[in-house]
C-alpha cells in the first residue's frame, strides 16, 4: 500500500518537476458501454528500456472512495489488490503491454461502474492519465396497463426502466401535447436502473389514441399506444359472468342427460308417450339454459 502511495505521489509531482520524456496518453478519454456489457479502457505509454520491470496500476478515482482494480508490480501481478467490487470482472490484457498499451478489460458492467478511471504506468519514470466511463442501459419495451378511474375515466399507465433517466411525453391521435395532464413517478431498481411509471387519465367514451414516448437525451427510445375505447377491458365482473355461464351449461348438459335417460327408461315401461308432451319438454330444454344465463350472474 505504501508503495502505491509513493508511486501515486511521484506520478502527481513528476510533470511539475521536469518535462518528462516518459508519457502516458489516452486514445479516448470517454467511453460509453451498456449494462452487463464489456469495455476496454486503454492507456498508451512511451517505450521502456526494460519492459519486464513495468508497473501498471488501474483504479477508479471518482466517485469517492477510490477503488483499487489492478496492480502489476514490476512485472508481477498482485492478485489481492483488486477490490471485491471488481473481483473476476477486471483484467489487464497482458500481451498488449509489449505494444506499449495498458488495456484494462472490464466485464459484466454495472451502472455503478460509471466514473473516472486512472492508469499509472511506471518504468524508469512515471506518468498517469484519467478516463471517464459511462455505463448506460436502453429503456425496456413499455409495459402498458389500464384501469378504471371513477365513473367516466380510465387511467392509462406506461412503465419502463433504463439509465440515465428519460422524459415521458404524452400525446393523442391529433398530436396534442398532453404531458401536462400526466403524472410521472421515478424510482430506482436493484440494478440501479431508473424505473419510470407515467399515468394519464382519459375519458372512457371518447374515441382516441393515446401515446406515451420515452425520450433520452432528445432521442425517442420507446413508445406505446392505447386505442380507446377498444382496449378498455371487460368489467371485472365479466369473469364471473363467464364462470356463471359455464356452470349453467354444465347444469343444462346434466339436466338433458337425465331427461334422455328418463325418456329411454320411461319408454321401456309405458310406451308410447303422448307426442305433445314430448314437444313441450324439448321446448323447455332449449329455453332453460338461456334463461338461466340471464339471471344467474346477478345472484
Ligand atoms: C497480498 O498478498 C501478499 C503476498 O502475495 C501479502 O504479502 C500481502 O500482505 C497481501 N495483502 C493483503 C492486503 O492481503
Ligand atoms: C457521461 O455521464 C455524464 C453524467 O451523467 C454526462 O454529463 C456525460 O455527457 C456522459 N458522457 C458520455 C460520453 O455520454
Ligand atoms: C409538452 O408539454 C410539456 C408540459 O407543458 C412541456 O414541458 C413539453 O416541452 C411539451 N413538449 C412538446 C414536444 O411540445
Ligand atoms: C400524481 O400522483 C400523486 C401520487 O399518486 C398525487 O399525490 C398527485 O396529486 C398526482 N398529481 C396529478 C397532477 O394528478
Ligand atoms: C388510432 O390508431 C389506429 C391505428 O393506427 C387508426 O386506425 C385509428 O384511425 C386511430 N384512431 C384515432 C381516433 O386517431
Amino acid at each position: 500500500m505504501k508503495r502505491t502511495l509513493v508511486i501515486i505521489f511521484q506520478a502527481l509531482l513528476w510533470p511539475a518537476v521536469l518535462s518528462a520524456s516518459f508519457t502516458v496518453n489516452v486514445p479516448r478519454s470517454t467511453y460509453e458501454a451498456e449494462l452487463n456489457g464489456d469495455v476496454r479502457l486503454e492507456c498508451v505509454f512511451s517505450a521502456l528500456k526494460r519492459s519486464s520491470d513495468i508497473t501498471v496500476i488501474w483504479s477508479r478515482v471518482h466517485p469517492k472512495p477510490d477503488v483499487n482494480i489492478y496492480w502489476l508490480d514490476k512485472g508481477k501481478e498482485i492478485h489481492n489488490h483488486t477490490s471485491s467490487a471488481f473481483h473476476k470482472r477486471a483484467q489487464l490484457i497482458s500481451h498488449l503491454l509489449r505494444e506499449n498499451r495498458a488495456v484494462l478489460h472490464l466485464k459484466k458492467l454495472r451502472i455503478k461502474d460509471s466514473g473516472t478511471y486512472q492508469c499509472i504506468v511506471e518504468g524508469d519514470e512515471v506518468d498517469y492519465k484519467q478516463i471517464t466511463l459511462n455505463v448506460t442501459a436502453p429503456f425496456s419495451p413499455v409495459r402498458k396497463s389500464l384501469r378504471k378511474a371513477g365513473e367516466d375515466e380510465v387511467e392509462l399507465s406506461c412503465e419502463s426502466q433504463g439509465f440515465p433517466s428519460a422524459q415521458v411525453y404524452w400525446s393523442d391521435g391529433q398530436k396534442l401535447n398532453l404531458t401536462l395532464f400526466s403524472n410521472t413517478s421515478v424510482s430506482s431498481t436493484d440494478e440501479d436502473l431508473i424505473l419510470i411509471v407515467s399515468k394519464l387519465k382519459v375519458e372512457r367514451e371518447l374515441v382516441n389514441n393515446y401515446t406515451c414516448t420515452f425520450i433520452v437525451k432528445g432521442e425517442i427510445q420507446q413508445t406505446a399506444t392505447f386505442s380507446i375505447p377498444e382496449e378498455i377491458p371487460l368489467h371485472g365482473s365479466a369473469l364471473f359472468v363467464w364462470i356463471g355461464a359455464v356452470i349453467v351449461v354444465l347444469l343444462a348438459v346434466i339436466f338433458i342427460s337425465i331427461i334422455l335417460h328418463r325418456r329411454k327408461y320411461g319408454r321401456l315401461r309405458c310406451e308410447p308417450e303422448p307426442r305433445d308432451h314430448q314437444d313441450e319438454k324439448r321446448d323447455g330444454e332449449e329455453k332453460w339454459p338461456q334463461n338461466r344465463a340471464l339471471w344467474y350472474p346477478s345472484v
